[in-house]
């Protein structure tokens, strides 16, 4: 995309990865109106629907949500394995599979080649450096990082991140998409690894780990400080278990390396659970045993 392209607006939405980040975004943006295409496997996609559907059900036992608008926002999210077929026809895409550099840059290959060129690429990656993602693509200019916070549908500032090839167009499609969807935005505008939330989260959150592994506190008591002390909504150790210890490891592993040092080093308990199949609230055990 060129700064002076044509501005596509955006009704057709595709989202690739039915996990966590990328059924909650298909939620916010299907209330907002558009028509959503989620894209993931077979078995990720039911798992999808079903999160979708209870999250909009405690929408409406809340009050929050009315049941009519809630049939319309589920009606206007659809679901297919096709994400080249459906990569077609979207006027934006957010990527939201794993967090890994390699599955990132082929589905970026596939979708340069397949959208228009005028389409925004999105990346909803939690620390890559979007130029790098972006790097097979031929139209690097519409490739921008658009850091959704987990659970989207609760969180009111999504991140955008530039890289150094991002086009001004790209931005303003970012945020008017943002904007459209009842959100706030901040713009990372040098791209670093972990941005600027993860760079300060991560901190907290190996911080809060490194002392459950020092047996120094409880997960509990660790919680209780950084929500009594500090006014957090929750913990380190609560929102590890939300967001999945095996994408937090990732993550951390991943900026330990880039930036060296200790300050974002994973200890061992954090790969240990993993190990143990324990991910936090999506296997029903993390740090906490039952999902809180
Ligand atoms: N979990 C969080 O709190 C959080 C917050 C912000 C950003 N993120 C980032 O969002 C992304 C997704 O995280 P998540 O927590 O939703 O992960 P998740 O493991 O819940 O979901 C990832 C999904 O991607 C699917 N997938 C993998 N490769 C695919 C491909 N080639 N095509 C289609 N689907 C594919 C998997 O089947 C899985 O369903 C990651 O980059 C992560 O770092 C996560």
């Amino acid at each position: 995309m060129t700064e002076d392209a044509r501005m596509r607006p955006v009704e057709r939405l595709l989202i690739v990865g039915a996990g966590l980040m990328g059924s909650g975004i298909a939620q916010v943006a299907a209330l907002a109106g558009k028509a959503v295409i989620l894209t993931d496997f077979d078995p990720a996609l039911g798992a999808a629907q079903e999160r979708i559907a209870t999250s909009f059900g405690r929408l409406v036992r809340r009050g929050t949500l009315t049941s009519e608008q809630r049939e319309a926002a589920s009606a206007r999210v659809e679901t297919t394995t096709d994400t080249e077929g459906a990569a077609c026809d979207a006027d934006l895409v957010i990527e939201a599979i794993i967090e890994n550099l390699q599955a990132k840059q082929s589905l970026f290959a596939m979708l340069d080649k397949v959208c228009a060129p005028d389409v925004v690429l999105a990346t909803n990656t939690s620390q890559f450096q979007i130029g790098r993602i972006a790097q097979p693509c031929v139209h690097g200019a519409r490739v921008i990082g658009m850091h959704w916070s987990n659970p989207p549908i609760l969180m009111r500032l999504v991140e955008v991140i530039l890289s150094a090839d991002t086009s001004p167009a790209t931005l303003e499609v970012a945020e008017d998409f943002i904007r459209s969807c009842d959100r706030e935005f901040v713009v990372c505008r040098k791209d670093v690894p972990g941005f600027i939330s993860n760079r300060l989260s991560t901190v907290l959150f190996m911080e809060g780990a490194r002392l459950v592994d020092e047996e120094i506190a409880t997960p509990a008591e660790i919680d209780s400080v950084a929500r009594l002390m500090f006014g957090h909504r929750m913990g380190p150790l609560e929102t590890l278990d939300l967001a999945g210890l095996d994408t937090a490891l990732a993550a951390s592993r991943a900026l330990a390396a880039h930036y060296g040092g200790d300050r974002f080093t994973p200890p061992p308990v954090l790969s240990r659970l993993v190990d143990e199949g324990r991910l936090g609230r999506k296997s029903g055990s993390g740090f906490y045993t039952e999902s809180k």
